[in-house]
């Protein structure tokens, strides 16, 4: 099959040096058996590979089994994947294949990886050398027969650096490694793949592109497109459902662009059209309005998470000196001053927060930077507490402020409700 043929048939569009070179190499190990390990950002097209190298295997009449390592409670994910006897736990009321099993002679795809629990580590490794695994609660071995396809987001390496990796799983893995280029790697690709899209979309909810301004088109290339392919597919939707846009200028096209900016919320979208024939409940309306909640369910969520990354952003980077930052390492030393830049933290207005001075302590005192910080003296030390760790500091403290009322706590945290049920769950403070 060449090259193009293949990007049709998988969907994987783009004519950029970095997607031919993913392209050629997904083709050559598709037809072995090798482990091959996805690397790159959210949105890249991790899944997509992943299903076209079993599609075109020898694997492909079985089981092509997607396991998401870190949506899985750290307490089932052993029994997930390997499966349990019956009694071996309490609940486990019957014996129960797991994903292992299940993907026998066809193909595990093990996203995420980079957040599996280290005990389970130790057995994925047994797994991918001799094809060998104990249900949990079983003492007899059992194998398999899978090819392994393994993704994540991080960088395993510098995991494996810092203890959070196992060394020998991660050289397992590493026979062949594929970097998917986020969309900031491959610009040339950005206009003509959204091209593609929003006439794609214009055809489904038909409608008729007429293309898009010069200016829109300078944005759509400068945009440091965080969530990639996932995103920009999203915003070609909006922009041909909720705006009914047939030429996109570049006003419309900001609205949606929520990684620059952060406002817009789901209530400030247009409503769709209303249906001129006001009382025919026709299906075609009730059609226009499901899709119309999903859309604005999507965008809520989106900004759900854009304010969530904002309040721990300020607080952690208010935290900061210009001391601390010049000390990071130049590289997350600029990644670290870009979001500061694009959340309008200014360093010189923060960088005293929390230091508190003495009842009567009148003489200004120059506070060591490195003291001044009052969440670091809560955490009881000089190191930074992880994000989450901070994050379930703060859920605590507004909790407690309202007497565990959590509606008002989540406005205070600016999350909405539905989100701090979700973090209660994840860290078991419900
Ligand atoms: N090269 C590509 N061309 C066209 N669409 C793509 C491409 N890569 C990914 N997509 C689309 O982008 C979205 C996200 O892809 P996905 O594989 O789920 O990314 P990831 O697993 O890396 O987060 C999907 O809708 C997918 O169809
Ligand atoms: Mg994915």
């Amino acid at each position: 099959m060449d090259r193009e043929v293949f990007q049709e048939q998988f969907g994987l569009l783009g004519t950029s040096p970095e997607i031919k070179h993913v392209i050629d190499k997904i083709m050559q190990v598709s037809k072995t058996d090798i482990t091959v390990l996805l690397q790159g950002e959210s949105g890249v097209g991790k899944d997509v590979t992943a299903r076209a190298i079993h599609a075109m295997s020898e694997r492909k009449r079985n089981n092509l089994v997607i396991v998401n390592c870190g949506a899985i409670p750290e307490g089932i994910i052993e029994s997930e994947l390997f499966g349990h006897e019956k009694g071996a736990f309490t609940g486990a009321n019957e014996s129960r294949e797991g994903y292992f099993e299940k993907a026998n002679g066809g193909t595990i795809f093990l996203d995420e990886i980079g957040d599996t629990p280290k005990n389970v580590q130790v057995k994925l490794l047994r797994v991918l050398e001799n094809g060998e695994f104990f249900k949990v609660g079983s003492s007899k071995v059992q194998t398999t027969d899978v090819r392994v396809i393994a993704a994540t987001n991080r960088d395993l390496w510098e995991m494996v650096k810092d203890g959070s990796f196992r060394e020998d799983l991660y050289y397992r893995l590493d026979t062949v490694q594929m970097h998917l280029p986020s969309l900031r790697e491959r610009q040339e690709d950005i206009v003509p793949i959204f091209r593609k899209f929003v006439q794609e979309f214009s055809a489904k909810y038909d409608s008729v592109f007429k293309g898009f301004s010069d200016e829109a088109r300078e944005l759509l290339i400068s945009y440091r497109w965080p969530g990639n392919i996932r995103e920009l597919k999203n915003v070609a939707e909006q922009l041909v459902v909720l705006e009914k846009s047939q030429f996109i200028d570049v006003e419309r096209l900001k609205k949606y662009l929520k990684g620059r900016q952060h406002e817009g919320s789901a209530d400030n979208l247009p409503m769709l059209a209303e249906s001129t024939e006001s009382n025919s409940k026709t299906q075609n309306d009730f059609d226009r309005r499901d899709r119309e909640l999903v859309f604005r369910a999507l965008v809520e969520l989106r900004n759900d998470i854009g304010d969530l990354k904002e309040m721990i952003a300020n607080l952690v980077y208010s935290q900061f000196s210009q001391k601390d930052i010049k000390a990071l390492p130049p590289a997350v030393r600029d990644e670290v001053s870009r979001e500061m830049r694009d959340m309008n933290i200014d360093l010189s207005e923060h960088s005293t927060l929390g230091v508190q001075s003495m009842p009567g302590d009148e003489t200004q005192q120059e506070v060591p930077e490195s003291e001044g910080s009052a969440l670091l003296n809560f955490f009881g030390g000089d190191d930074i507490p992880s994000i989450e760790a901070t994050e379930q500091f703060l859920i605590k403290q507004a909790l407690e402020k309202y007497d565990g009322n959590r509606r008002k706590a989540s406005e205070t945290l600016g999350i909405s409700e539905r989100t701090l049920y979700r973090k209660l769950d994840q860290y078991g403070l419900a």
